[in-house]
C-alpha cells in the first residue's frame, strides 16, 4: 500500500500522504493541496470526495455492503429493533440491558410537545407539505429547550443524552401530531408505551378508542425505521455535518438535514416511488410501458428507487425491506397490487441494458412505500418516516463533529465561471 501520492503540476511534484480506512478504503489526504499547489480538485457532487472522517457507517457499494458500526444491516434486520440499533449508531455498542431500559425510559420521558410548541400548528395551513412543517417544527426546539441549544459545542455536549433523545422521541410524536393536523385530528397524548406502539397509538388511536397494537405491524415498523437509521455521507447527513460544522446545536442541524431529505432526488424518493406504481397501476401498464419511458433518460421519467448514487450493486436494504413487503402483507392479511407492479419492473429492469448497464438496481426506497401504506401511513407521510427512521444517524453524525477537537468548519472552494472583472456603470449610461 503506497505510503504517499505524488502529484505532479507543470514541473512541480508533490507528495500527499494516503489514509486508509478500517476496511481498506483509500484516500489521498489534499489538505494541503491548495497550499502547496494553488490547485484545488474539483469533484462535483462530492462523489469522489470524503469529507470526514467517521466511525458510524461502513458502506461499500459495489459489492452491497453496509454495516452500522461494524454490524451488518442484514444482522441488525434479523436481530435487532429500531431503538436498539438507534443506540448503537449513537453511542458506537450495542447496548447492555440497563443501557436499552435507560435509553428507552428517556425517550418515553420526552415524548410529549409541549402546549405552546403545539400552537405553532395553527401557523400551518393543513394542506402543507409534512416535511415542511417538520424541518420548522424540528428547528423550533432549540428555542424551546435553549439549554439544549446553547451552539456551544462543550455546553451541548454536556447535555447529549438528553438532547439525542429527546430529538428522536419528538421527531416520532411531532410525525404523528403532522398526520393529525393535515387531516383535522385532535392531538393525542404519549402513553407509556414501547417507542413505535407510541408512535402507532399518536398516529391512529381516536378520543375514546385506544389503538390497538398488532405485533406485526409494530414489527414491521421497527425493520422499517431500523432500515432507514444511517447510510455514510448521504445528502441528508452530510448536511447535518456541514451545517453542525459552523459549532451550530443539534436541533438546528437535525432541521437542515430534514430539509436535504426532503427532496425528490433522496428521501422523497419513497413518495415518488409509490405515486409512479399507482400511475402504472391506473394506466392499466404491467410496467413495460413505463420502462421504456425510463430509459430516455429524461429526469422526469426516472424509475423512482432505482439507482444510486453509491450502490453500484444492490442496495442491501432494498432485499431485506422487499423480502418482508410479501410477509407483512400475509401477516396483515393485505394485498397491495402495487407490490406485483414493483415486482414486474424489477424483474424487467434487472433483465434491461439499459439499467444493467448502468448499474441501476432497487433502492431502499423501491418497496419501502409499500410497507408504509400496508401500515396504515399516507404518502404524504412517507418522508417524515424515513426522517424519524435516519434521526439516529443525522445525531451521531452531529455528535462525531461536535466531539471533533480538530474539526473545521466545511467551506468548499469553488472554479469561478462568471464575468472577468469590469468597472461599474452609472444607470444613466445602461442605455
Ligand atoms: C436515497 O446517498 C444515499 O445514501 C441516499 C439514500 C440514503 O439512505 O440516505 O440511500 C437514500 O436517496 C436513495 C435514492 C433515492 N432516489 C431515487 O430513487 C431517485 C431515482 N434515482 C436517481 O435519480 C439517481 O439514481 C440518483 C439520484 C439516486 C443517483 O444519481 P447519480 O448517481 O448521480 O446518477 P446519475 O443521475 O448521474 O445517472 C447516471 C445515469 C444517467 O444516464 P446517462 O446520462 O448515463 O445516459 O443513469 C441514469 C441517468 O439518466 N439514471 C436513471 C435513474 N437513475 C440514474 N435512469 C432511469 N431511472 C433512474 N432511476
Amino acid at each position: 500500500m503506497p505510503k504517499n501520492a505524488l502529484i505532479k503540476i507543470d514541473d512541480k511534484e508533490i507528495s500527499c500522504p494516503v489514509m486508509v480506512g478500517t476496511e481498506g478504503e483509500k484516500a489521498i489526504d489534499a489538505r494541503n493541496l491548495r497550499k502547496d499547489t494553488g490547485y484545488i480538485f474539483y469533484d462535483q457532487g462530492y462523489g469522489n470526495t470524503g469529507s470526514c472522517e467517521s466511525a458510524i457507517t461502513f458502506l461499500d457499494g459495489d459489492n452491497g455492503i453496509l454495516r452500522h458500526r461494524g454490524y451488518s444491516i442484514d444482522q441488525l434486520a434479523g436481530q435487532s429493533e429500531f431503538v436498539e440499533t438507534a443506540y448503537l449508531i449513537i453511542y458506537g455498542e450495542l447496548p447492555t440491558m440497563k443501557q436499552r431500559k435507560a435509553f428507552g425510559d428517556l425517550l418515553r420521558q420526552n415524548a410529549h410537545v409541549e402546549t405552546q410548541m403545539q400552537r405553532l400548528f395553527d401557523g400551518y395551513p393543513k394542506d402543507t407539505p409534512p416535511m415542511v412543517m417538520l424541518a420548522s417544527l424540528v428547528a423550533s426546539l432549540a428555542g424551546y429547550y435553549p439549554d439544549l441549544a446553547t451552539n456551544n459545542f462543550e455546553k451541548d455536549l454536556g447535555q447529549f443524552d438528553l438532547s439525542a433523545a429527546m430529538a428522536i422521541s419528538k421527531i416520532r410524536t411531532l410525525g404523528a401530531m403532522i398526520y393529525r393536523h393535515t387531516r383535522g385530528l385532535p392531538f393525542l397524548h404519549p402513553k407509556d408505551l414501547p417507542f413505535c406502539d407510541n408512535f402507532l397509538h399518536l398516529m391512529f388511536s381516536e378520543p375514546y378508542h385506544d389503538y390497538v397494537s398488532i405485533p406485526e405491524v409494530t414489527s414491521a415498523l421497527n425493520l422499517i425505521l431500523l432500515m432507514h437509521a444511517d447510510h455514510e455521507q448521504n445528502c441528508s447527513s452530510a448536511t447535518v455535518r456541514m451545517v453542525g460544522s459552523s459549532g451550530v446545536n443539534l436541533f438546528t442541524s437535525l432541521a437542515a438535514g430534514i430539509g436535504a431529505l426532503s427532496g425528490p432526488l433522496h428521501g422523497g424518493a419513497n413518495a415518488a416511488v409509490m405515486h409512479m406504481l399507482q400511475s402504472i397501476h391506473d394506466e392499466h401498464d404491467d410496467g413495460t410501458r413505463f420502462i421504456s419511458a425510463a430509459k430516455d433518460g429524461s429526469k422526469s421519467h426516472r424509475l423512482m428507487g432505482f439507482g444510486h448514487a453509491v450502490y453500484r450493486n444492490f442496495d442491501p436494504r432494498a432485499k431485506v425491506i422487499g423480502e418482508a413487503c410479501g410477509v407483512v402483507l400475509k401477516k396483515l392479511g393485505k394485498s397491495d397490487p402495487l407490490l406485483d407492479i414493483a415486482h414486474n419492473l424489477e424483474q424487467a429492469a434487472l433483465k434491461d441494458d439499459y439499467f444493467v448497464s448502468r448499474k441501476l438496481y432497487p433502492n431502499v426506497d423501491f418497496y419501502s412505500g409499500i410497507i408504509f401504506r400496508a401500515l396504515g401511513i399516507p404518502i404524504n407521510m412517507f418522508t417524515v418516516m424515513f426522517a424519524l427512521g435516519r434521526s439516529p444517524g443525522w445525531i451521531a453524525n452531529w455528535r462525531e463533529v461536535a466531539s471533533n477537537p480538530k474539526g473545521r468548519i466545511y467551506r468548499p472552494r469553488q472554479i469561478y465561471v462568471g464575468p472577468a472583472r469590469r468597472d461599474y456603470v452609472p444607470i444613466a449610461q445602461r442605455g
